[in-house]
């Protein structure tokens, strides 16, 4: 076997060894811990960019948002505020398109330029709940920011303001993302394989 060949094996092996088996179904490594880093940063100069005059309220959507939420206030540099709302609508590899509340607002929004931060946005769902909910609570502005976005699914008439990472439809797993219950606390993204 030429020098070549055995390099190829390698990879090969290597890339076994990291595919991943969640329940009864294999993921693939598919976005890396930096480049969901550099996407972070981003949305971060961004947002910070645009509320320069402002003290926002940060709205982490739990439970997947929590890492998102996490990496991204540590590069936000000004004063901002955070809380948490809780919403449910996957179901094993589907989303349901019934968006139950889980845990509710409990911090007074009146006045306040929110920006809510999502790990992913794919029919919108999520996202039309989540702009009732705060339609009702009398704000300066409302932003909607999300790590991923799945545009080929998205079917909703709504803005997303700030997005980390397009992606096709696929399901993901990882950093924060789970496959009914497993997966969330893998630092990169894995993809479902076929
Ligand atoms: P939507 O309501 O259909 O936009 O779905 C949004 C929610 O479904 C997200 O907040 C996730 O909890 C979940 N979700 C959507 N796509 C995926 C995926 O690829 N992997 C894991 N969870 C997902
Ligand atoms: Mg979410």
């Amino acid at each position: 076997m030429s020098h070549l060949n055995s390099v190829y094996l390698l990879i090969i092996l290597k890339k076994d060894r990291i595919m991943i088996e969640l329940h009864d179904r294999q993921f693939i490594p598919y976005i890396s811990a930096s480049e969901i880093d550099c996407a972070i940063a981003k949305m971060a100069e961004q947002i910070q960019n645009d509320f320069k005059d402002e003290i926002p309220v940060f709205i982490g959507v739990l439970n997947g948002s929590f890492m998102v939420l996490t990496d991204f206030l540590k590069k936000y540099k000004p004063l901002c505020e955070v809380s948490f709302i809780t919403l449910s609508s996957y179901e094993g590899l589907n989303s349901t398109q019934n968006v139950k509340q889980i845990i509710g607002l409990n911090h007074d929004l009146t006045g306040k330029s929110v920006v809510v931060i999502e790990d992913i946005i794919d029919t919108g769902s999520t996202l039309e709940t989540l702009f009732e909910i705060f339609s009702k609570q009398n704000l300066k502005q409302l932003k909607f920011a999300s790590l991923f976005f799945k545009p080929e699914v998205f079917k909703k008439m709504l803005q997303v303001d700030y997005i980390g990472i397009e992606i096709p439809d696929t399901f993901i797993v990882g950093y924060g993302l789970d496959y009914n219950g497993l997966g969330r606390n893998l630092p990169e993204i894995y993809q479902l394989k076929n």
